[in-house]
């Protein structure tokens, strides 16, 4: 890994053993992008990369130049008015109403590791030489305003992050009205653009189209990143798939009002912006001030889209997910949201509990409804004091019972919110954001409080600190169920509205930070209504988040392999509920619910006492399986394998780091009569290696399924030919019927000898 610099042609080449990134100050000052990709050797001259001809209509930098126009060249961080009419990466307003800008190179500095980004997540280095940032300083004069361009290259992995922070060092305001924290200008447009979308219950789907002249983009305006769209953007050259050719991510670090965007102009070059979303923001900048914008990460790859994904896994594993958790294996827990809803007491909770911690269960997490006056949605949050009458022992009580029983105690907040009806709001109604004179819009009978305002921070945080430090707790569950409306401060003048989205979404995070460094050891899940929030900014804070309120399991099935494109497995929450699904109304085996839920945390969100005996046995086997398969589940290499968007079967798996072990898992929806033979080409085993193969969890001992997989395999055998997964059902022998919705899971272990 190194930063190269040659001053003779201001050339900055930042490069690993996998990827080189090379910039230099173009004529006018400016920073030009020469090349992102694979690691190509350093040379003393890039410059015959600065493509310029003349092209008709241009305008133009230099009196004398008919051919040189920012509009065609590929630049750091394009700004537009002054000849580049892309979309730009900064907007700055000056006093007289100015909006055209210049950044021109000043200075660079070269730092070991990685600075912090004040009061915003961030990937981190433990030690100086995991990575290496080049910072360039660049200045626009006239408005008096440097802007710093940061980049970390990290030794391993072909990981660049980004971010840009503004200085104002002169003498007027000034209104920062864009500031993204990445662009990059690719050469050609000859990419796959896949985006992850969905909404509530079905987040993070893989969306796929060529990328096309004109603008392309997803992106958030409820104040949080969204169910809607994630903020994760993959680029692939065709024929890339899987396993093989190249491919580009960019990942946000950012919870809030996001944009990620393509424009590719008509001469085919391609522009990415990533960053807040301009739309709505405006940061007032004073003589003095200071902006700095969120984290922006790019992967690139030449070895397919599993090589991309488990590069992001690896740093979102071990290098943004912090604390005590970070490594550790996730206690298998039961949460009583589905199996009770409003409608409990204590002694119901006991009962619950009681038979999950029989079955092996290590965790009972207490959901909504345990405080102030909430027996619906309609009141009580914002009141984080215990319901005396449905916990005649507080808290403590509840979470001391639970230990004694053996079993540890979680607890869920809804932090940022407030119902009207509610002590909170009838003693501070300004504490919300709403909008003088307008409608307060509510989203499930509640309204968002005003988490810009520090003392509204520090309130919440001394009534959960109160709770936390009084009771027994291991497990917070933070949800966040509605988007922001009317985003108007009462604490903040007009010139000063434009900050409110991005100063909430800081507010959260200093929540966050004084919670989880008040409380170390316990482990925090994120959640906003299921997976409204599953981005990288809430992982810095929760190393694991709830990925969606459906709970289905050929539902979870696509969830979570769309979710897997950035996200590991060991930041999926996923759960085991009864069937039929309360979402969907559709009964699927127990079996194939849990061999869904066990790649991520795994955990039950229902009353075990209600299932049959023979069923309580399998929910003792499951855990049993989970306790001794989860390490290399949550932190083994995943690789997904056959994709439920394009068929009727879905496959993905995990490999230890050695190669010795690996799970398969395997789904089919509909079950089908007298189906093909099919194999399944395996990933990430060592080819000289003999595996012994067993199948475990499907329907019943049939002779063809087992008799063909099971048994001793070489590891090229499994990747090259393939597993054998042929269903027994020939539609004549009972014995051998399968089902809708099956699932197994395939253990492999490496022969000793
Ligand atoms: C939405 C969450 O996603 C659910 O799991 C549950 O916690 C409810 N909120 C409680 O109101």
């Amino acid at each position: 890994m190194g930063i190269i610099i040659n001053n003779k042609k201001d050339t900055f080449h930042l490069c690993n053993q996998e990827i080189s990134y090379i910039m230099t100050v173009l004529p006018n000052g400016q920073m030009g992008q020469l090349y992102f990709g694979k690691r190509i050797r350093d040379r003393e001259d890039f410059s015959y990369l600065l493509e310029t001809i003349g092209r008709p209509m241009a305008s133009c930098v230099f009196d004398t130049d008919k051919a040189y126009s920012m509009e065609h060249i590929k630049q750091e961080y394009g700004v537009f008015g002054a000849t580049d009419y892309r979309m730009p990466a900064a907007e700055v307003i000056q006093e007289n109403g100015n909006r055209v800008s210049e950044f021109c190179f000043r200075d660079y500095r070269v730092e070991p590791g990685k600075p912090k980004l004040p009061g915003l997540p961030a990937t981190y280095t433990e030690k100086e030489d995991e990575a290496e940032t080049l910072v360039i300083g660049l200045e626009d004069e006239r408005a008096g305003l440097r802007l710093e361009l940061m980049y970390t290259v990290f030794a391993k992995g072909g990981i660049i992050a980004r971010s840009a922070r503004f200085l104002n060092r002169g003498e007027q305001n000034l209104r920062l009205t864009t500031a993204m924290s990445l662009c990059l200008d690719l050469p050609d447009s000859g990419y796959d653009w896949i985006q992850f979308s969905g909404a509530w219950a079905r987040e993070r789907q893989p969306k796929v189209r060529r990328l096309e002249q004109g603008i392309q983009s997803v992106g958030s305006l409820r104040g949080h990143s969204s169910h809607n769209h994630n903020p994760f953007l993959i680029l692939k050259r065709p024929p890339a798939d899987g396993s093989q050719g190249e491919a580009v991510g960019f990942s946000l670090v950012y919870s809030g009002n996001f944009l990620a965007q393509a424009e590719v102009d008509t001469y085919d070059t391609t522009r990415i912006l990533m960053g807040i979303h301009p739309h709505g923001f405006e940061w007032k900048l004073e003589p003095g001030g200071e902006f700095q914008t969120p984290e922006a990460v790019i992967v690139y790859t030449d070895r397919g889209l599993n090589h991309l994904s488990q590069t992001f896994h690896r740093l979102y594993r071990k290098r943004l997910a912090r604390g005590y958790w970070r490594d550790r294996e996730r206690p298998i827990l039961i949460n009583n949201w589905e199996a009770t809803y409003f409608d409990f007491t204590e002694d119901k909770l006991l009962e619950i509990a009681e038979k999950a911690r029989e079955c092996g269960v290590e965790l009972f997490v207490l959901d909504d409804g345990w405080f102030g006056r909430r027996s619906s949605e309609h009141s009580g949050l914002g009141d984080w004091i215990a319901n005396s009458e449905r916990l005649p022992d507080g808290i403590a009580g509840l979470a001391q019972r639970m230990e004694d029983m053996g079993m540890k105690f979680g607890l869920w907040f809804e932090p940022e919110m407030v119902n009207p009806d509610s002590d909170l709001y009838r003693a501070h109604p300004d504490w919300i954001l709403s909008a003088p004179g307008y409608r307060r819009s509510h989203g499930r009978y509640q309204y968002v409080l005003d988490f810009s305002r520090r003392e509204v921070v520090d309130h919440i945080f001394g009534m959960m600190e109160k709770i936390l430090s009084g009771a027994k707790v291991s497990y917070v569950k933070w949800d966040m169920n509605r988007s922001i409306t009317e985003c108007y401060s009462a604490a903040l003048p007009a010139d000063r509205q434009g900050e409110v989205y991005h100063r909430y979404i800081l507010g959260v995070y200093d929540l966050y930070e004084k919670l989880t460094e008040r409380f170390p050891h316990v482990l925090f899940e994120s959640c906003a209504s299921g997976g409204g929030r599953f981005d990288p900014g809430m992982l810095y804070y929760a190393p694991q988040a709830w990925t969606s309120d459906d709970t289905d399991a050929v539902e979870r099935v696509k969830i979570q392999y769309g979710t897997s494109y950035c996200y590991p497995i060991s930041s999926m929450g996923s759960h085991v509920s009864i069937a039929p699904n309360h979402q969907l109304n559709r009964s699927t085996p127990l079996r194939t619910r849990a061999n869904t839920a066990y790649f991520g945390t795994f955990g039950y969100e229902l009353n075990l006492n209600l299932l049959s005996e023979g069923e309580q046995a399998q929910v003792k086997e499951q855990v049993c399986f989970m306790k001794k398969y989860r390490r290399l589940i949550q932190f083994g290499t995943f690789y997904r394998l056959q994709s439920p968007f394009d068929g009727n079967t879905a496959a993905w798996m995990v490999v230890s780091g050695d190669r010795r072990e690996a799970l398969v898992g395997w789904y089919r929806t509909l079950v089908g009569v007298n189906m093909p033979y099919t194999r399944l080409r395996l990933q990430g085993l060592d080819p000289g290696l003999e595996y012994h193969v067993e199948v475990q969890g499907s329907y019943v001992e049939g002779p063809s399924v087992h008799e063909a997989a099971a048994g001793m395999h070489y590891g090229d055998e499994l990747m090259y030919l393939g597993l054998i997964t042929t269903d027994g059902s020939s539609g004549e022998n009972e014995g051998l019927q399968s089902c809708d919705f099956d699932s197994r899971i395939y253990i492999l272990k490496a022969n000793d000898r």
